[in-house]
């Protein structure tokens, strides 16, 4: 099978809403399989060399999963652990490498080791999580917030204190400061790459280190209240990333370099509250300190950078500056906890955003559907299932619309049940669907296709050198993609106007357009239509 380095992108499947094949409305182990040719080998597949499956462990499933009650365990909504062995045996049958989802931050209020925990002070098992006495006035021990909304810290009448959860309550934290902690965990690391996984996603992981001293945040002074959510009314410095963190993830990527050839992406979004770019790209960089050999962040600048040429070639030039060669970039614009690529930039925009992704370096990472163009669905009060969303109606956290099910066909429920789907699909698929799109040259799958093709048949969009041109432009972004074997000249129009753009490239063929015709003024420039994009090729 192809190494990591030979791997030209990773989808990403919400088990839940993939494929199902019994019936329940909810997609499955199974159905992964059975759709294992869509991924790759098959005929009209869309050749993605790697799948990263979000949990599918035992979970009450009060956050989709990233609640888990036993690591190990398969929750019998998505089927058993044979069942997985048998995914991972079809999928490295087709040359398909597979990553899961590592969640070392927090656990299910319904984990045992949580359950020990809460029986009493002096459980065996208290200090696995995170426990703090109330302050003389009866209230939480800091000012922390939940991402999900409310105070981080929950009362627990029977043992009369306040458990730290930094997402919902009914996800603890983990305390990684106990060495018991982190022994277990590593077993689980090694559960299940020892059976054949060849990666791991891990988790939220700027919350496994709390500052010690567990002093309040400080306001922040740009949050404008009513209009954001209010997680944001703080600078978050105290309850995440803090030094040991370095330590804990050394620790996990050593368990995971002991396995031939398998990574670990680290998953953290951008320091919002970092004023200057170094601020910014601190964390993100220190990320690659852990261990360049098999650890990387994941990079989600893009899903905050502003829809213009210039903001996306000084997001892309200033990372690929700072990462030297043994760094491998993961550009991710969208995943299951963001809106969706065509809600949040547009159609043809969103094109544009899919051809950048696959021809910069690296490991581009696609979330399920989105090589369909699928917009975010409506969910209307009776269907929401996000806590996130229940909790705080109306705020604009949940994630419902970015997790409706996969649109399949025009059969029944998009064939992608035969029961209820647990969350609605459009009323009107109109041409989103892969039986409409493998069969038409100019859709958004064939668009993916063709440049995950190329990303597979040569190493030079996957590990060339990366340099720009035309840097003036307002409207285009452009670069070129070489090494020894190919140039490719990349230039993207991010404006809605048609744009000449000077490519100075000849004899070079245009082997990509995210939309036709494409109009050569003349052999070294090209007029390039609202939000058109080409990729050139000339053999060196
Ligand atoms: C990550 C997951 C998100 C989850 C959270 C807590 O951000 O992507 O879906 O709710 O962590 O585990």
């Amino acid at each position: 099978m192809d190494r990591w380095s030979d791997v030209n992108g990773i989808y990403q499947i919400y088990p839940r809403s993939f494929m199902d094949t019994d019936g329940d409305g909810s997609g499955d182990i199974s159905g992964i399989i059975e759709k294992l040719d869509y991924i790759k080998g098959g005929e009209d597949s869309l050749g993605v060399d790697a799948i990263w499956l979000s949990p599918f462990y035992t979970s009450p499933m009060i956050d989709g999963g990233y609640d888990v009650s036993d690591y190990c365990g398969v929750n019998p909504l998505f089927g058993t652990l044979a069942d997985f062995k048998r995914l991972l045996d079809e999928a490295h049958r087709r040359q398909i490498r597979v990553m899961i989802d590592f969640v070392p931050s927090h656990t299910s209020d319904i984990h045992p080791w949580f359950e020990q925990s809460a029986s009493s002070r002096e459980s065996s098992q208290r200090d696995w999580y995170i426990w703090r006495d109330a302050k003389p006035d009866g209230s939480a021990p800091n000012n922390w917030l939940s991402v999900a909304g409310g105070s981080a810290w929950q009362y627990d009448e029977k043992t009369d204190q306040y458990y730290l959860h930094s997402f919902l309550k009914e996800q603890p934290d983990l305390n990684w400061d106990n060495l018991e902690v982190r022994e277990a965990m590593k077993a689980v690391v090694d559960f299940w790459l020892s059976m054949g996984v060849d990666g791991l996603r891990a988790d939220a992981v700027r919350w496994m280190a709390k500052d010690r001293s567990f002093i309040d945040n400080l306001p922040n002074p740009n949050y404008q209240a009513g209009q954001e959510d209010p997680y944001h009314s703080q600078i978050h410095t105290y309850e995440g990333s803090a030094d040991q963190l370095r330590t804990y993830l050394c620790d996990i990527a050593a368990a995971v370099e002991r396995y031939d050839d398998c990574i670990l992406i680290f998953e953290d979004y951008p320091n919002f509250s970092g004023v200057t770019l170094e601020e910014r790209y601190r964390p993100y960089l220190e990320l690659y300190d852990i261990n360049p050999r098999v650890a990387m962040p994941f990079n989600f600048e893009g899903m905050f950078t502003a829809f213009h040429a210039t903001s996306f070639r000084d997001f892309v030039g200033t990372i690929q500056s700072l990462l030297t060669d043994d760094r491998i970039p993961v550009y991710c614009f969208g995943n299951h906890d963001q809106s969706r690529l065509v809600s949040r930039f547009g159609q043809q925009q969103a094109r544009l955003i899919a051809m950048m992704q696959l021809t910069l370096p690296g490991l581009p990472v696609m979330y399920y559907g989105d090589e369909l163009g699928m917009s975010d669905g409506r969910i209307d009060d009776e269907f929401i299932q996000d806590s996130f969303e229940k909790n705080n109606p109306g705020v604009g956290i949940g994630r419902d619309p970015e997790r409706t099910p996969m649109q399949w066909s025009h059969g029944l429920s998009a064939g992608f049940s035969k029961g209820v789907p647990w969350l609605p699909l459009p009323s009107e698929l109109q041409d989103k669907t892969v039986a409409d799109q493998q069969t038409d040259r100019t859709s958004f799958f064939a668009l993916y296709q063709k440049i995950l093709a190329l990303r597979s048949s040569t190493s030079t969009l996957r590990r060339g050198a990366y340099e720009t041109f035309g840097t003036n432009d307002e409207h285009i972004f452009s670069y070129k993609r070489s090494d020894k074997d190919y140039i490719f000249t990349i230039a993207l129009n991010f404006s809605d106007q048609t744009v000449e753009c000077y490519i100075g490239e000849s004899n070079s063929d245009i082997i990509a357009a995210t939309s036709q015709p494409v109009r050569m003024k003349d052999e070294h420039t090209v007029n390039l239509r609202p939000y058109q994009g080409i990729v050139m090729a000339r053999r060196v």
